[in-house]
């Protein structure tokens, strides 16, 4: 079973995130749609609504970032490799993506590390890099389901921020997305209390790590969908969402969005 840790001074009133991972999906002519619908809808919003980060596929940053321009979203890539340039064929690196005006990259994806075998050692290069060219790493960390079994869940995690984060970090330059492994794309989810569970140790260690570390945002990502979103945003110490095919179409996704309340 998970052990709470104690509790920490971050608080569920920081700025809440929605960050969209378009994985390998759509067409150049389905990403241009989706990103302009979210544009418009973003422009006439009558509330304050979460920070949504478009994260699509190499071939569609440039022409979402050109529906995007000038709105409150931002862009981000699913990756980046540790160096500027090089021999490293189809690899795209740090300065390619700021270039691009990219703001956020995921690094450490469970779907990277598993089938591209990504180390923590290369994991942290990459959060160093993608921090020198002044974006916003999302680190994703998270358990398999046989390391939640043996009660080992808190422990990985752990393990994952102190080997991936680099040596010094402020709260604004850092996200956090827990993502259980068995989560992603299966319609399971934790129950609240486990998100909370795990969202807490990950605040307590992260002020470990660093001086202000509670402040770093942690997101939740995993089977989030228009019926969960709402609920999942309501636990403490959860600071948005990471989603993944309930992204890819525009009313799921304006729905993920407007599911935060005021
Ligand atoms: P999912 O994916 O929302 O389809 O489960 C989430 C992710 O992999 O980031």
């Amino acid at each position: 079973m998970i052990i709470s840790k104690k509790k920490t001074k971050g608080s569920n009133k920081m700025q809440q995130y929605v960050v969209a991972n378009w994985k390998m999906y759509l067409n150049t002519r389905d990403a241009h749609k989706l990103s302009e619908s979210m544009a418009k809808k973003m422009q006439v919003a009558e509330r304050p609504l979460p920070k949504l980060v478009l994260c699509p596929s190499f071939p569609h940053l440039i022409p979402v970032f050109n529906n995007i321009k000038g709105t409150a979203i931002s862009l981000g890539a699913q990756n980046c490799h540790t160096e500027n340039n090089g021999p490293h064929t189809g690899e795209v690196g740090p300065e390619q993506l700021k270039d691009i005006q990219a703001e956020y990259v995921i690094i450490g994806h469970s779907e990277r590390r598993r089938h591209h075998n990504e180390s923590s050692e290369e994991i942290k290069r990459k959060l160093e890099a993608v921090i020198a060219h002044g974006m916003i790493p999302i680190l994703c960390v998270g358990e398999t389901i046989e390391e939640r079994r043996s009660g080992k869940t808190i422990k990985k995690i752990e393990q994952q921020l102190r080997d991936e984060t680099p040596e010094e970090f402020t709260p604004n330059q850092l996200i956090i997305a827990y993502e259980p492994v068995w989560s992603i794309g299966t319609n399971i989810t934790p129950t609240e209390k486990e998100i909370e569970d795990v969202h807490g140790a990950i605040q307590y260690e992260l002020q470990q790590l660093q001086p202000n570390g509670n402040l770093v945002p942690i997101l939740y990502g995993g089977s989030v969908h228009t019926q969960n979103a709402a609920t999942i945003l309501k636990c403490s110490c959860v600071h948005g969402l990471l989603v993944g095919r309930h992204a890819i179409n525009a009313e799921n996704l304006w729905a993920v969005v407007t599911a935060a309340e005021e």
